[in-house]
């Protein structure tokens, strides 16, 4: 008999998020039931909802791109293969998903964090490690210092050996950047980063702000610098001199996760619970919250004032 649960369900056709009691389906060939323990909330799952990612995917439909649960004894990371984009999520206190999405919790992860390993913590891996190859000789700044990605990010460089600084423009959060143990520069707009950051030698600049800052950041850079742009969150759009790229030396990059086939995911996501697991990663989870309350938490405001992560814990009512 179908068993019903509890979920965070994009509705038709105003796409409107609502938390209700839905049928849970019998898992195909290929598929398996995997218990939800934790699951992590991400811009994309606000894209998703705006309609700007999968919006041909069907209605009513479970959100939430990643999670951890249970499956008999083991703790497995569930993401990729469509999962709360093209199919059900993680936003469920139960999840039928097709076993290739699995990846397996090793001992000693803490499981919110392992819950935005596949997210984050792939994020903050390639953009630290393989993009930028960041290394003791360098000078990082993390734009963005104070977000989930900014803040693995931040915890990866640091244990790189680099010198970091982490830029946030709400002076409420600057302990938080303290705590990872970077520079703190507090800047409101490209301009004040400028100011605060301009001559400091920065070798490495990791963007995902865009707009302006990328201006920013092209000017901010030593020569031979590497700009890696993986978001837009200020702005897609700005005005580059381009000669700042020819003139010093300078390279831009850019990271895209949703390009990476399966087989990568799964070892970006091996990565980034390696990382935990080394202790070379953090991905502070500030706060936890039931399914009910995600339509609330998903509010701009409340997103923009989130410190680190937020993550939904199925078992709170
Ligand atoms: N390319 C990929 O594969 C990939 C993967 C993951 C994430 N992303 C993108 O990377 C970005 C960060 O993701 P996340 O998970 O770290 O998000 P998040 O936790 O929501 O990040 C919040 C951070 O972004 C800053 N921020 C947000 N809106 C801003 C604005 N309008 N102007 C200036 N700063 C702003 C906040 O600054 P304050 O401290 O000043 O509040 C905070 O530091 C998003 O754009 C996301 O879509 C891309």
């Amino acid at each position: 008999m179908a068993e019903t649960v509890l979920a965070a369900r994009l509705t038709g056709p105003d796409r409107v998020l609502r938390v209700e009691e839905t049928k849970q389906g019998s898992p195909a060939t290929e598929e398996v039931v995997i218990d939800m323990m934790y699951a992590s909330i991400n811009p994309l799952d606000t894209y998703v909802l705006a309609g700007q990612v999968a919006s041909d995917a069907p209605v009513p439909r479970t959100l939430g791109v990643e999670g951890v649960g249970r499956r008999g004894d083991d703790l497995f990371v569930v993401h990729g293969h469509g999962v709360g984009l093209s199919r059900d999520g993680t936003w469920s206190q139960k999840a039928v998903v097709p076993s290739g999405s699995l990846v397996r919790v090793p001992e000693g992860v803490d499981p919110a964090q392992a819950a935005c390993a596949a997210v984050c913590g792939r994020t903050a891996i390639r953009v630290v490690y393989e993009l930028a190859g960041v290394t003791p000789e360098d000078r990082v700044l993390v734009l963005g210092a104070t977000g989930g990605v900014g803040t693995a990010a931040t915890s990866l460089a640091l244990s790189s050996g680099a010198t970091v600084w982490g830029q946030t423009g709400d002076p409420n959060k600057a302990e938080a950047v303290a705590e990872i143990g970077a520079e703190t520069v507090i800047a409101r707009s490209p301009e004040e980063l400028i100011r605060a950051v301009m001559g400091l030698g920065v070798t490495v600049v990791l963007d995902p702000l865009g707009g302006s800052y990328t201006a920013a950041a092209t000017q901010l850079l030593a020569p031979y610098g590497t700009l890696v742009i993986y978001g837009a969150s200020s702005s897609a759009q700005t005005e580059l001199d381009v000669r700042s790229f020819y003139r010093r030396n300078i390279r831009a990059l850019g990271y895209g996760g949703v390009m990476e086939g399966h087989d990568e995911v799964r070892s970006g996501i091996g990565d980034a619970l390696r990382a935990l697991v080394e202790g070379n990663m953090r991905i502070p989870v500030r706060d936890r919250v039931s399914l009910s309350a995600l339509p609330a938490v998903l509010e701009p405001e409340r997103r923009r004032s989130a410190i680190g992560k937020t993550i939904v814990d199925v078992s709170l009512t």
